[in-house]
């Protein structure tokens, strides 16, 4: 296993590109399963999770090919038996959303249980409730979810309880080959919706409204082949904007990405003290040696503050000059980066889903173990503000979700790097 090693005290200045969004990648992938046509994908991040997913695709009977700088190419006409097995779809929750397409598309699938998941329970009941609504018969048994739908899937209006991306993505990518009507209320509006449904609907599906909270989908025969670029990862480009920000001295272009995916996080930063310069594709960050003021936040489904952003403003409030205190409201168990940070000083104590942050006046390296993907980029950041070095292990989390992390680190100027461990 490897480890990251970073001396901190550094501050970062310079550019970084930001590529595809692991979020939306993995769902535009699978929705290549809805068509017998070829689907290239570009501006494709190259992570452990596409990997995985590429993995489990490729044991369903589809063609998947990487090719150079960010492309990937799937081709679905043959699909085989449709069975997706606990191996293949533990190791991540989106490989869970095959199962909607291979109803569509075969009639009947055998799909496990995506199972628990580090940062709390993550069900997905919603998923099935939408698509025992558009006709599935859905039978739970030994871990897995066996579905049937002999005479296809047919339209119906789906009123979600509570936002949920996943149960979103997964009705819309079941209902574009039903037959008829279908409508989504209370639908989730992440800006990865949106770029599924461009993508659907230039394959030929007929998605509307998708990015409120209202979607209308009237199903179609088929879907064809597609050329489609990836939306740039928000989460990315909110990480090297808080890298930047907990850096005293820092001037950061963060380029390549779509800033008004992000408003929440640029109004909490601004609170906090940093100047923020948005512009269409790129954010400019910059801060002064002086210490930044406590900010108060709660994670919300979009367009609030990213719960794949709480750890990492976290990391920043951390040695802020005053007390914070951060809600997370979309997961239980989402503050494991908590007692990781403290074992670099900081003064954190949690009470449910509320985190309270003293800031401190300085954090001071030591070894830290990442908990989960967002978790320990935090403890990253936090490694790069600290005096002396932090090692990071366990980051096998990381790889599922940035790409070239210590290289677009050590570029901006930070001395960070990746080791293997004894
Ligand atoms: C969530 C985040 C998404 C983030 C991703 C990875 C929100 C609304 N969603 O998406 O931004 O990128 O995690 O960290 O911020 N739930 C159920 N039953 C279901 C499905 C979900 O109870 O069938 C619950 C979840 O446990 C959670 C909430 O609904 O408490 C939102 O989950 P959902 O949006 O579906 O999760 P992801 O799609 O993983």
């Amino acid at each position: 296993m490897d480890s990251i090693l970073i001396e901190g005290g550094n501050a970062l200045q310079g550019e970084v590109q930001i590529i595809g969004a692991k979020n939306s990648a993995l769902k535009l992938m699978v929705a290549a399963l809805l068509s017998d046509d070829p689907v290239t994908l570009t501006n494709m991040p190259e992570l452990a999770d596409t990997g995985f997913l590429a993995h489990l695709m490729r044991h369903l009977g589809a063609e998947v090919a990487t090719g150079p700088t960010g492309t990937m190419q799937i081709c679905a006409k043959s699909l085989g038996e449709p069975v997706a097995p606990y191996d293949l779809v533990r190791k991540m929750r989106a490989t869970f959303n095959v199962l909607g397409p291979l109803l569509a598309r075969k009639g009947r699938a055998q799909v496990s249980l995506p199972g628990g998941c580090a940062i709390g329970a993550r069900p997905v009941d919603l998923h099935l409730e939408a698509l025992s609504a558009l006709g599935a018969k859905i039978e739970l048994k030994e871990g897995y979810a066996y579905a049937t739908a002999p005479n296809g899937l047919t339209g119906a209006k789906i009123s979600f309880p509570f936002v949920s991306v996943g149960a979103t993505e997964h009705a819309m990518l079941a209902a574009v080959l039903a037959k008829g009507e279908t409508e989504l209320l209370n639908a989730a509006r992440e800006p990865e919706i949106l770029d599924l449904a461009n993508m659907l609907n230039a394959m030929g599906a007929r998605i509307k409204n998708a990015g409120h909270a209202s979607i209308q989908i009237t199903g179609v025969e088929k879907l064809h082949g597609v050329n489609y670029a990836v939306v740039s990862d928000r989460i990315e480009a909110g990480t090297y904007a808080l890298a930047a920000a907990a850096c005293p001295n820092s001037d950061v272009k963060v380029s390549n990405c779509v800033p008004s995916d992000l408003d929440a996080l640029w109004a909490a930063m601004q609170r906090a003290g940093i100047d923020v310069q948005t512009s269409k594709t790129s954010v400019r960050i910059r801060r002064g040696p002086e210490r930044l003021r406590p900010v108060d936040l709660e994670t919300q489904a979009w367009p609030g503050f990213p719960t794949d952003l709480q750890a990492q403003f976290m990391a920043l409030m951390t040695l802020a000059d005053g007390a914070s205190i951060i809600r997370e409201t979309i997961f239980e168990n989402r503050f494991m980066h908590g007692p990781e940070l403290s074992r670099l000083g900081a003064d954190i104590t949690v009470h449910g889903r509320e985190a309270v942050v003293r800031g401190v006046t300085g954090l001071t390296g030591a070894p830290v173990m990442a908990t989960d993907l967002r978790a320990s980029v935090s403890l990253v950041i936090a490694g790069l503000t600290a005096k002396g070095q932090t090692r990071v292990s366990r980051i096998y989390h990381l790889d599922r979700g940035f790409q070239n992390l210590e290289a677009n680190l050590t570029a901006l100027g930070a001395n960070i790097r990746r080791v293997k461990d004894d």
